[in-house]
């Protein structure tokens, strides 16, 4: 496949309260991975899928996950991760196949992403020809804050989004950037523009929201709910 689509899925998610790493936490009838994938796997294109996992859960996920892949005619691996989510993205970048030409990468955190979304980045990554990013306009008025919580400015809002998950790019402008990262940044987008790589957003969507805290999880768990209705 020329699209491929990298599944992060090896952090702790230690603040949703549960022993396991978030992405193994149940959600429906399946796991918040489970439902990730799926999401991928109702691409219009049949994508390569890598999914990245704690080191100890690599053989599960192929034994459980392989099988569903395989069933949507998508190849397939699971790779362990890294200490960061930047390692981790590392890690699937280094386990695509050469002829990847658009990558994507997404939160398995975010299980609950459109399909369609995934359409709509690797559509615009290919016209466009550089990074593109879901965003959503911010509702609240952000300000920026110093010591003691003292108010210093109240930052525009109109030149503001909140990005999310999958961000898409150029297979290897995004390898490009990685090998040349030597810092931490907060997501993709972010690194690649360190490289500078050009992204622009398109419109995200409310469902593609983050399991973070208890209650995310449960407003996933009624969204499910009534998907299988
Ligand atoms: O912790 P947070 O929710 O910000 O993580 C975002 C995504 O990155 C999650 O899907 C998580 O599993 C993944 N991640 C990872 N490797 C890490 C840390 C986070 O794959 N070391």
């Amino acid at each position: 496949s020329r699209v491929a689509v990298i599944v992060v899925a090896a952090g702790s998610g230690s603040r949703l309260g549960h022993a396991e790493p978030k992405a193994f936490v149940p959600l429906g009838s399946d796991t918040i991975l489970g439902v990730a994938l799926d999401a991928a796997l109702g691409m219009r294109e049949t994508p390569h899928v890598i999914v990245v996992v704690p080191a100890d859960r690599v053989d599960e996920t192929r034994a459980r996950y392989g099988p569903v892949a395989d069933a949507a005619s998508a190849p397939f691996e699971a790779v362990a991760g890294g200490a960061t989510r930047q390692e981790s993205v590392a890690r699937g970048l280094a386990a695509l196949p050469q002829q990847v030409a658009v990558v994507l990468v997404h939160d398995a955190a975010r299980p609950l992403t459109p399909s369609v979304v995934f359409d709509e980045v690797v559509a615009a990554v290919r016209s466009r020809g550089h990074g593109v990013v879901p965003a959503l306009d911010v509702a609240d008025t952000i300000k920026r804050v110093g010591e003691h919580g003292r108010v210093l400015e109240t930052v525009e809002r109109s030149e503001l989004v909140a990005v999310q998950t999958p961000q898409g790019f150029p297979r290897r402008a995004l390898d490009a950037a990685y090998a040349a990262a030597t810092t931490e940044f907060t997501d993709d987008a972010a690194l690649a523009a360190s490289a500078d790589m050009t992204v622009d957003v398109v419109p995200g969507d409310a469902r593609s929201f983050k399991v973070t805290l208890p209650a995310d999880l449960r407003r996933a768990e009624a969204m499910v709910a009534e998907r299988e209705a």
